[in-house]
């Protein structure tokens, strides 16, 4: 059968924004994950404070660590509190002629610490000196306890008053699942608080910075937004505990630490020592985002809390520090450094604005109680900033009543954006390659959010990042791109997980302490991300092009075709989800020249079940080779491969 594309006249323009990632602090994606800080617990904020920590040694006495309170007056002995501080916890070291063996105390990491042979790792600590002379003895330890690395601090300032001290060190072997060791030699009693490492290699080398790796993987996406920083954490388990950006800004030791949302009984599985250090903030993200080229795109909390659990609501009559928190972070984003956020943003180090354009209001909330926040906060933000576009939750159910419900009132309310949620069997994404063939082409346009085909059922523990799902999702993209005139964003969730850690499967991205891998659904968000092209085209399947029926299914194919007009190419996109190899004839109209050669990447496995893995990170990864183009009758004949994604450009 003949293929034709019509390369006369696209269609659609295709958004810039079009592929994105959508990033969460969930599976430990953030504190143990991209934030490279490799201490648990360093502020011993957590709810049992030693959480992460196991004090040892040959003369350990009661009383020798003691966790003391800046907010209680016993806790300096007969002084007066301190001022209120938002990491009110620090630790009492009091020793008598210690030395090694004595006294220790050692932190397990978020799942073991990855140490790296040879590299330069920091390690930091705020520190008083109440009294005597005490040094801190830093090891970094191998699986086995032996020392892989060491350094030795001692407090340089004995005035009694908090200061930060680093001393950095070589490892001389790697470890998967490494500890950090810090042993007390002297007599004293010493204060201490935000014991901290990071290794040398951060991304882009930055002090305290994120995990390079792991955000190379998302540089190699060329993603078009970045969506964080959730999810479920924005509306948290309860209202206390929803995420709050302008408590994520500043020296890290003054940034309230919160339980995690996914530390909760709803998780899969639920990890108690999950928590949000916050190391990792609102400036971070917008910078992650400058660094990648991606367009930041916050969802901030509507004044609902996660209505899987407690539903608590915010009265309309307190709403208004909710909607003063969105308008401060546009002028935090984007305002000049003469405005009060605009400074705040300057004395962080960036006085450049973001140049936001996107902001969510909530996630997957829904109901009367959720149209009626939502008004408040659009008729506020967007009689300040007509040009921002505001993304609106479309809750979590993509076909049923409250969806229809939600979306209906959206629209009237002219949203911006309708965020779709759907995490559905493999086959829903083949049903739903039309889904937005008959949407409205005027008025909402839709982001899919956060979306991925699980191969057992939604949320199910057993979920797989499996060829079908990859290649389902891939097939259901073809329908996304075919109506870019509709969906303006998309991306795939959730996005890191860790191999050790993780509440929420099937995942883009798989990590451990050392290693990254993408899974087979990564290549294809990568794939259509590198081959987005600027305009969609007509592609049809029939002997007259203008039948209109577009090629979604029909012998298990599904098709979409852009044209990029910086380059001057037709960008094809196959998806052949069945098991028979399938041959087809591209005919392209309407265009003067063709090339004689294009490129085909293929991404496929004749194995449904196949799976990528840290030691076969590669198993299904895209391979490129030439393919001819009949030039006279600019046409282009193939066999689409069985089980098999390709893009020809
Ligand atoms: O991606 C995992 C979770 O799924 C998100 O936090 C939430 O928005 C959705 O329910």
């Amino acid at each position: 059968p003949v293929v034709r594309v019509n390369v006369a006249q696209p269609v659609a323009d295709i958004q810039p924004t079009m592929w994105g990632v959508f990033f969460e602090d969930i599976n430990f994606g953030a504190d143990g994950g991209i934030y490279a800080e490799m201490v648990k617990n360093r502020s011993f904020e957590f709810f049992k404070p030693l959480m992460g920590w196991k004090v040892d040694g040959k003369k350990r006495t009661e009383g020798d660590v003691l966790i003391q309170n800046r907010q209680t007056p016993s806790a300096n002995a007969g002084t007066q509190p301190e001022k209120s501080t938002n990491n009110p916890r620090y630790v009492r070291i009091t020793t008598s002629n210690a030395s090694q063996g004595d006294l220790s105390m050692t932190n397990e990491g978020f799942k073991g610490m990855g140490i790296k042979p040879g590299l330069r790792y920091d390690f930091s600590v705020l520190y008083r000196v109440q009294s005597g002379n005490l040094k801190l003895h830093v090891d970094l330890l191998n699986a086995k306890d032996d020392v892989v690395g060491s350094g030795v601090l001692i407090p340089e300032q004995s005035d009694k008053g908090w200061h930060k001290q680093q001393v950095s060190f070589k490892s001389t072997a790697g470890e998967q699942k490494g500890k950090l060791r810090i042993w007390f030699e002297g007599t004293g009693v010493l204060d201490v608080d935000m014991i901290s490492l990071f290794p040398e290699d951060t991304w882009k080398g930055r002090p305290g910075g994120m995990r390079a790796d792991m955000i190379q993987m998302l540089a190699d996406m060329k993603p078009g937004f970045v969506r964080f920083p959730g999810g479920c954490i924005v509306e948290g388990h309860d209202l206390d505990q929803r995420y709050q950006w302008k408590k994520t800004l500043g020296p890290v030791e003054d940034r309230q630490l919160i339980i995690n949302r996914w530390n909760f009984e709803f998780a899969h599985r639920p990890a108690p020592d999950y928590f949000q250090s916050f190391g990792l903030g609102f400036l971070e993200y917008f910078q992650l985002c400058e660094d990648i080229g991606a367009e930041p795109l916050p969802i901030l909390n509507c004044g609902m809390a996660c209505q899987f659990n407690t539903a608590e609501l915010v009265p309309m009559d307190q709403l208004d520090p909710y909607v003063q928190d969105a308008i401060d972070l546009i002028e935090f984003a984007n305002a000049d450094v003469s405005t009060k956020w605009g400074k705040v943003r300057a004395d962080l180090g960036h006085p450049k604005p973001f140049n936001l354009k996107f902001l969510g209001v909530g996630n997957e909330n829904w109901g009367p109680q959720y149209v009626e926040r939502l008004a408040v906060f659009q008729k506020a933000l967007k009689d300040k900033y007509p040009t921002l576009r505001l993304v609106c939750s479309s809750g979590t159910d993509p076909n049923g009543e409250r969806f229809d419900f939600l979306n209906g009132k959206l629209r009237e309310m002219k949203a911006d954006l309708i965020d779709e949620h759907y995490y559905r069997r493999p086959e829903w994404f083949l049903q739903n390659a039309r889904r937005y063939d008959t949407y409205p082409r005027n008025g909402s346009k839709v982001f899919a959010g956060e979306w991925a085909a699980q191969s057992d059922k939604t949320v199910s523990v057993d979920n797989k990042n499996n060829w079908q799902c990859a290649l389902s999702e891939a097939a259901f993209m073809t329908g996304l791109e075919r109506n870019a005139a509709v969906v303006n964003m998309a991306s795939y969730a959730p996005l890191f997980a860790h191999a050790d850690g993780w509440q929420w499967t099937p995942d883009l991205i798989w990590v451990d302490n050392l290693r990254v891998y993408g899974t087979p659904n990564y290549y294809v968000q990568k794939l259509y991300s590198l081959n987005k092209g600027t305009n969609v085209l007509s592609l049809t399947q029939g002997p007259v092009w203008k039948d209109n029926e577009p090629l979604a299914g029909q012998d298990s194919l599904y098709a979409s075709a852009a044209w990029d007009k910086a380059t001057n190419e037709v960008i094809l996109k196959i998806a052949n989800v069945s098991d028979k190899a399938q041959a087809r004839t591209f005919q392209f109209d309407g265009v003067k020249k063709v090339a004689a050669n294009g490129t085909l990447t293929l991404l496929k496995n004749e194995a449904l079940d196949a799976v990528n893995s840290f030691e076969n990170a590669t198993k299904v990864s895209p391979v490129e080779q030439r393919i001819p183009v009949d030039v006279k009758k600019k046409a282009l004949s193939m066999t689409v491969a069985p089980r098999s994604f390709s893009v020809i450009r």
